[in-house]
């Protein structure tokens, strides 16, 4: 046998207590503990196949052939497994998400996920979920919380921790919430997340402020997520959410990622509270707004934020399920 293949599906997440900055550059762990639920149906699937006829690592994205920072970034990961699996075969990568690229959900959380464990299965290692977060983690820490399913949290990285992952604190059917996804016009190119990051911690004076304010966040947000208590979680997700944005802003030159779409979303999950309805908000380093809400009033918040001024659509998930290998 000169080939071996594995499919994984992995879900999108949102950081309901938020990741901004690194402990340990090298081995790419947060300065911050997270914490998020997995999404469904925003999915990414991978397959990978270890390959002795290939002359090199290919890949490719929604059907296009990835070159560049995204390729160099998977190669690192088979890399890795090629090491841990004593093996030498390049790989053919194939992934597709099935929600769209500029949905605004980060597919890089899903898609590391996924190439993770689809690498390493195909090597027939046995399912890891914890190694498996480690690795994800190593691409992209937002990665390591898409492993699991339901609510995860990301504990802060101690430097030279080469093996911190995710934890699930709760399952997906613990707590009958959506996501709504306001989908914000397409800026220009966003700075990417860890250039963001070490930026805003050379030159951010809010920087330390934002780090000694995340401990409180995540313990009232996954408080909040035990007690099922959307006033809680909502609250500090917001909070978590602006001082984040503010440490972002602070930064020299200024990381903006709100654009006023984001601003008029803002407004709307204002006003929706203002009626009655239960819903917070958050963003990641993009445009496009996510709010929080009971099942419930899911079809209201869609409306009220699919109506509002310059949102293009909106998307809605539920709390979803963990990595599966599904050939
Ligand atoms: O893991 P990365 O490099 O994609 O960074 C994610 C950072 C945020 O999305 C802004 C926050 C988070 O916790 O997901």
């Amino acid at each position: 046998m000169t080939q071996h293949s594995a499919t994984v599906i992995a879900r999108a997440n949102i950081a309901l207590a938020k990741y901004w900055g690194k402990s340990d550059v090298a081995l790419n762990l947060p300065a911050v503990a997270s914490i998020s639920v997995t999404l469904e149906p925003m999915r990414t699937e991978t397959t990978v196949t270890f390959d002795d006829a290939l002359a090199a690592d290919e890949v490719s994205l929604n059907g296009k052939r990835a070159d560049g920072k995204p390729l160099t970034r998977a190669i690192k990961v088979l890399d890795q497994v090629r090491a841990l699996a004593k093996r030498s075969a390049h790989a053919r990568v194939e992934s597709s998400n099935n929600f769209p690229t500029a949905s605004g959900l980060a597919s890089s959380a899903s898609g590391f996920a996924a190439l993770v464990a689809a690498a390493w299965s195909a090597v027939d290692l046995p399912r890891d979920d914890v190694r498996w977060s480690a690795l994800a983690r190593q691409a992209s820490a937002s990665a390591a919380r898409s492993i699991y399913g339901g609510f995860v949290e990301l504990p802060r990285g101690v430097p030279g921790d080469a093996g911190l992952a995710a934890h699930p604190i709760a399952p997906a059917d613990h707590w009958d919430v959506r996501v709504v996804v306001a989908v914000a016009n397409e800026g220009p190119k966003d700075v990417g997340s860890t250039e963001g990051m070490t930026l805003s911690e050379r030159t951010s004076p809010y920087y330390r402020a934002w780090v000694d304010s995340s401990d409180k966040l995540v313990e009232e947000v996954r408080a909040g997520i035990l007690a099922r208590d959307l006033t809680k979680v909502g609250e500090a997700m917001e909070q978590s959410t602006l001082a984040m944005h503010a440490c972002m802003m602070a930064s020299r030159p200024g990381l903006i990622y709100l654009q006023p779409a984001t601003l008029s979303a803002l407004a709307t999950v204002k006003q929706l509270r203002r009626e009655g309805v239960e819903v917070y908000a958050t963003m990641d380093a993009g445009p496009h707004v996510k709010a929080l809400c009971h099942a419930r009033d899911a079809e209201k918040v869609a409306a009220a934020l699919g109506s509002t001024p310059m949102v293009l659509r909106t998307l809605t998930a539920q709390p979803g399920g963990a990595l599966e290998r599904i050939s």
